[in-house]
């Protein structure tokens, strides 16, 4: 089982593509994250696309299939490598997922998906089995914080889902189980880790919401979080990793500086709008909006003028809490010439 997913050092080995981004060549994106519909059949509290004023967003939105399959045609012959189906919305009722999965996977492109796990079951469980990943947002331990944080009764059913999708996906295929953390969640870490390790999910994530409150939200609370993801921790072994990303909380005090970005020329965005835009963070921001695939072919927007013009500023003006941060300074690192890394020859 391919343990550890979320690894940073993934980059070292994009180390052609990091060079040729510095010395400002055009690099053909590795991964797509697309936004096929921006419905959702449930109501997360923190879901970023509802507490945020995003001018370009708007819950009604999906993609035209035929479209969507255009894009994955000029996504691969670029030399595009994997797709990640997400949201926006909830990519499991998107009523064409799965023939785009179908088109994608003729391709010969790799596929994953983040998923609120509602619908993971019948054809949709059957047609996601031989993904690279799949991950679902459980967020809770109990039917009564299930509902507190999404508004619904479905915690059984998707627990349900979970179970019964670790025992038919296939092996290589990475289950996750997911819980962003908040003030109404995080008594119920510790027992959420053992819960779904007991599910038969390969890993589980554990993670700080963007909000307008930043860390703020987190005051009361932190020791206690820290002490149930330090105890989240010992749960994993061979079968099962467990990922906190507690650092996050430096993010959201804004204490991570922006470094230059390399993060956005592997792994652009497309909104259920139509439009590209450079990474995740900027999604239905008409600043960052590269061009809409209902007009243009995704080829000429990858490589069009209009991307060209800021691609290099992007880092620099980049006024959000970036995730990203850690990658991009690693991607720095490994740009350099060996000369310049400091005692290179003191290993
Ligand atoms: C927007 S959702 C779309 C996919 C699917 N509907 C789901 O919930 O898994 C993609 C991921 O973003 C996470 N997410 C949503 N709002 C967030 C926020 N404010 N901060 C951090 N992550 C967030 C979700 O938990 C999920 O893991
Ligand atoms: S399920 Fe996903 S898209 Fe839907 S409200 Fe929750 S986080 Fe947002």
């Amino acid at each position: 089982m391919i343990k550890d997913v979320y690894n940073n050092n993934k980059l070292f080995h994009h180390r052609e593509k990091l060079v040729d981004i510095s010395n400002k060549k055009i690099v053909s994106p590795v991964n797509f994250q697309i936004d096929i519909t921006n419905k959702c059949n449930n109501k997360c509290s923190w879901c970023f696309y509802d507490i945020y004023p995003l001018p370009e967003f708007s819950r009604k939105d999906y993609l035209n299939p035929n479209v969507v399959k255009d894009v994955l045609k000029d996504f691969k012959e670029v030399g595009g490598q994997s797709v990640e189906w997400t949201g926006g919305g909830e990519p499991t009722i998107y009523p064409y997922f799965l023939e785009v999965v179908e088109f994608a996977r003729s391709l010969g492109l790799g596929q994953a998906m983040v998923t609120n796990g509602k619908m993971l079951q019948g054809d949709i469980a059957e047609a996601v089995k031989d993904f690279d990943w799949v991950r679902v947002s459980l967020n809770s331990a109990s039917a009564h914080t299930y509902k507190k944080v999404h508004g619904n009764d479905s915690y059984s059913r998707v627990v349900e889902n979970i179970e019964n999708f670790a025992d038919i996906k296939n092996s290589e295929c990475v289950l996750g189980a997911s819980m962003i953390v908040n003030g109404d969640n995080y008594k119920e870490i510790s027992k959420f880790t053992l819960l779904v390790q007991s599910f038969g999910v390969d890993n589980c994530r554990l993670s700080l919401p963007q909000t307008p409150e930043n860390e703020k939200m987190f005051y009361e609370i932190w020791d206690e979080i820290l002490d149930q993801m330090n105890e989240s921790k010992t749960y994993a072994d061979n079968d099962f990793t467990v990922f906190t990303n507690e650092d996050r909380i430096d993010t959201l005090s804004h204490k991570t500086k922006s470094t230059r970005c390399y993060y956005h020329h592997l792994t652009p965005s497309l909104g259920a709008n139509g439009v590209v835009y450079p990474c995740c963070h900027f999604k239905y921001l008409p600043e960052f909006n590269l061009g809409n695939v209902n007009k243009v072919s995704f080829k000429d927007i990858w490589f069009g003028g209009k991307r060209k013009d800021f691609i290099d500023t992007i880092g620099e003006n980049c006024k959000v809490s970036c995730w990203m941060n850690g990658k991009n300074t690693l991607a720095d690192y490994i740009i350099k010439n060996p000369k310049d890394v400091p005692h290179l020859n003191y290993p």
